[in-house]
Formats: structure tokens, C-alpha cells, sequence
């Protein structure tokens, strides 16, 4: 466990909505109650418009609520002023719908960013966060890329780098918006695989929203093995398979909330088209 999923994992719950309903013109989320242990892993599906990046922005408080209440980290964020957001998201590391990377950046400073700009808890010195960008860049098999500009890669490449990027600092909860949107199945297996391997070498709780049932599949039934390299079916060591819960969205609303095989034995005919797609 890395020393921020640690101090949380004694810190307790490390994120909570509690009837949260969010509007634009719409009600986009609609009583949306959920908890995420440490160390869990939490897969978020629902089809495009259903509110799942919206949930993600109000995780951190970059979206407001309207009513109920958000607790990060232990901190009930619902009215807290950005001032003390920004310390409370300096926890959470966020991979972006599509990356997020900036354009006018290399891959290293885009990678070194959250070191530079989350110093909450001090001062990162120079040598030291070239240290962790080219850790992390290593992480994601992209060590060559450092002096790149995104633009110069592809967009599997591309999504690589905004992996890194979101675990550069360690952080105990990792979010991860539509991670495979948009890439082809190889690659798209090839990302998960990494989240995978982010999540069982750090053990940080995460968040993967998507409307790909199969990378919820990945993250519930593989676990990343460090002798061999990659990973391995978890039934082939039950204790150590992390918590893997899912939840549907539908409209703003959670249908469904429960493990793989609640999932899979779900009537609900909206949940049943889901998990079949
Ligand atoms: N900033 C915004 N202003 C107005 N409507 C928004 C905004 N962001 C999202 N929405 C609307 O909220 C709904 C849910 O959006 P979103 O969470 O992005 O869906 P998805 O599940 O595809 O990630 C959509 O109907 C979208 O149009
Ligand atoms: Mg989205």
C-alpha cells in the first residue's frame, strides 16, 4: 500500500454521496447515495447522458450539489470554499474524459503537474519530481515519450500518459472517466489492464466509470501479479482480490448497486441489457 492509500485506509470511508441530486435544465443526479471503502474498487455504468462524469465532478467538488451532502476523505465538502478544496482534492488523483493533457505541454511537465501544483503537503524539490515522473511514465511503458508533446502520440498513448499523470502523487482514491472511450478493444483491454495494475500495486480505492461492461469484467476478475508481469485470473487466489462493487446508472439514478454476481443475476431488464451489450 503506498503511504497515502495507507493513511486513509486508517482515516476510514474515502468518499460518500449521501442524496445528492444535482441540476442543469434537468435533474442529472437524482438521490445518488453511495459509499467507497479504502482499497476499493467501484465500477460506475451507465450509457452516455446518464450522469456519470457529472458524479465524478461533484466526487471533488468541481460541480456543486444541490442538495445532500459529499464527503471526501473524511471532509464534507457540499459548501466548503475552494480555498480548502483544493487541499482535500489533492487526494484524489483524475483521469479525464479523453486525457485532459495539455496541449502546450511536454508528456514530463503534464505528467509532473499535480506534484507541482498539489504542494499541500509541502514542497516537492526538482530532483524528486523528475524522480516520480519518470516512475511514473515507467508505470504506463512510456518512459521514452517524456519530451513529447501529446499531440505526438496516439490515443491509447495519450490515455497512458493521463494515468500517470493521476497517480503521480500516490494518491488513496484514483478516478478514472471513461477510460476506454474511444479506443479500439485491444487497446482499450490494454488500459485496464493497467488501472489493474495501478490498483493492486498501490492499493488506492478507485472509481471507473464506463459504459464498457468488460472493463468492469477486467477489474473484478484479474488482479495484477508483480512475478509474472501481468495479470492473473483472481479466483486463482480469492483472498487477495480486491472488492469490486458496480453500480448502474440510469437517468441520474442508481438502479443498481451490488458485486459482479448480483450484477449478473440482476432481472431488472435495464440491468440485464447492460451487462449483455
Ligand atoms: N456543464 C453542464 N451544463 C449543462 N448540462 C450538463 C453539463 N454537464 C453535463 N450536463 C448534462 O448532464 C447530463 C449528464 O452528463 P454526463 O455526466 O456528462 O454524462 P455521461 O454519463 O455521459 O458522463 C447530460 O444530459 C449532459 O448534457
Ligand atoms: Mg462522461
Amino acid at each position: 500500500m503506498s503511504a497515502g492509500a495507507e493513511r486513509v485506509a486508517q482515516a476510514g470511508t474515502v468518499l460518500e454521496f449521501d442524496r445528492v441530486d444535482l441540476s442543469f435544465d434537468v435533474k442529472v443526479l437524482d438521490q445518488v447515495s453511495f459509499r467507497v471503502e479504502p482499497g476499493e474498487t467501484r465500477v460506475i455504468l451507465g450509457a452516455a447522458g446518464s450522469g456519470k462524469s457529472v458524479l465524478l465532478k461533484a466526487a471533488i467538488g468541481l460541480l456543486r450539489v444541490d442538495a445532500g451532502r459529499v464527503v471526501l476523505m473524511g471532509q464534507d465538502i457540499t459548501r466548503l470554499e475552494e480555498k480548502d478544496l483544493v487541499a482535500v482534492r489533492a487526494n484524489v488523483g483524475v483521469l479525464f474524459q479523453e486525457g485532459g493533457l495539455f496541449d502546450s505541454l511536454t508528456v514530463g511537465d503534464n505528467v509532473a503537474y499535480p506534484l507541482e501544483n498539489q504542494q499541500v503537503r509541502g514542497a516537492v524539490p526538482a530532483e524528486e519530481v523528475q524522480r516520480r515522473v519518470t516512475e511514473a511514465l515507467r508505470f504506463v511503458e512510456l518512459e521514452q515519450t517524456m519530451d513529447q508533446y501529446p499531440a505526438e502520440l496516439s490515443g491509447g498513448m495519450r490515455r497512458r500518459v493521463g494515468i500517470a499523470r493521476a497517480v503521480v502523487t500516490e494518491p488513496p482514491l484514483v478516478l478514472y472517466d471513461s477510460p476506454t472511450a474511444g479506443l479500439d478493444p485491444i487497446t482499450a483491454n490494454t488500459i485496464m489492464a493497467l488501472i489493474a495494475k495501478e490498483r493492486d500495486a498501490k492499493g488506492a480505492a478507485s472509481i471507473i466509470v464506463t459504459h464498457r461492461y468488460q472493463d468492469g469484467q477486467i477489474m473484478a476478475d484479474f488482479r495484477y501479479n508483480s512475478e509474472r508481469g501481468g495479470l492473473i485470473p483472481a479466483a486463482a487466489d480469492p483472498s487477495s482480490a480486491p472488492r469490486t462493487i458496480f453500480m448502474v446508472m440510469r437517468e441520474g439514478r442508481i438502479v443498481f448497486e451490488g458485486d459482479k454476481a448480483s450484477l449478473e443475476a440482476s432481472r431488472d431488464a435495464y440491468v440485464r441489457n447492460f451487462v449483455r451489450r
